[in-house]
Formats: structure tokens, sequence, C-alpha cells
């Protein structure tokens, strides 16, 4: 059994330790809004916050998250959330959205330490997310108007 805290609520598992995070949500809890994409680290689809810090889920056995809230795109709440969400609707970021849920979870907890993130500090902190829509520009954007 393993156990673990997302979104704010414990829940005990059924599962192998180090089964990686990702399938534990998307298979065990069916939350599908953290997304496969390469499973091996390279792409950023998979990003959920470990204690409010952007991690990738793919590759990171779910016995690393014991003791630590996990938080998912469906658990991103609050002003930043709300925010990014409008920000990501006027600024038309999404072309086909998959990697969208990874971008907005790396860019909430950019903002949340960095409330007025400068063009250098968006590109470093979201240069592993790859798009293969190319909307990196409309996500800088979206950051920028956050921030405001
Ligand atoms: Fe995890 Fe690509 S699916 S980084």
């Amino acid at each position: 059994m393993v156990k673990i805290k997302v979104n704010g609520e414990e829940r005990t598992l059924d599962v192998d330790p180090a089964m990686p995070l990702l399938w534990v949500l998307r298979d065990e809890l069916v939350m599908t809004g953290t997304k496969f994409g390469c499973g091996v680290g390279a792409c950023g689809a998979c990003t959920v916050h470990l204690d409010g810090v952007p991690v990738r889920s793919c590759g990171l056995p779910v016995s690393s998250a014991v003791g630590k809230n996990v938080t998912t795109i469906e658990g991103l709440v609050g002003k930043i959330a709300k925010s990014l969400q409008a920000a990501w609707v006027s600024e038309n970021v999404a072309q086909c959205g998959y990697c969208q849920s990874g971008q907005i979870m790396t860019a909430a907890a950019l903002i949340a330490t960095n409330p007025t993130p400068s063009d250098k500090d968006i590109e470093a902190a979201m240069s592993g997310h790859i798009c293969r829509c190319g909307t990196y520009q409309r996500i800088k954007n979206a950051i920028h108007v956050t921030a405001r």
C-alpha cells in the first residue's frame, strides 16, 4: 500500500511503490489532465507539483511522493491559477492543447516564486517544455499578462 496526498486528499493505493506517479494519477486515480508525452522526462507534458515544485511525473516513482503534497492541473486553484486560466484564454495560447496542462503547472510555479518574471526568466523556467504546435510566444505572452 502507498499513501499519498493528491490535491489535498489522502489516497491509499494498492500499487507498486516503483510505479511512476503519472500512471498512478492517470490509471489509478483517473486524473487524466496530466499527460503522457515522451515518458523519459524530456517533454514536460506530465508536469505536476510536489510541494509546489514542478516535477515530471513520468519517471518519478510514486514512493517519492509519500509525505508530500501532489498537485495536478485538476487541483491547481487560487489567484494565480485563475489569472493563468484567463490569460491562456485571452492570449489564445492552446492549439492542440496536449502539452498545455504541463506548461501551466510550470508557469504557475514560476509566478508563485517570481511574480514579475522577465523574458529570460520565463525562457529559463519553460525551456524544458516541448509544444509541437509552437505556442511558445503565446505562452510567454500569457505569463506576462498573468504577472501584470
Ligand atoms: Fe514526462 Fe514527457 S511525459 S517529460
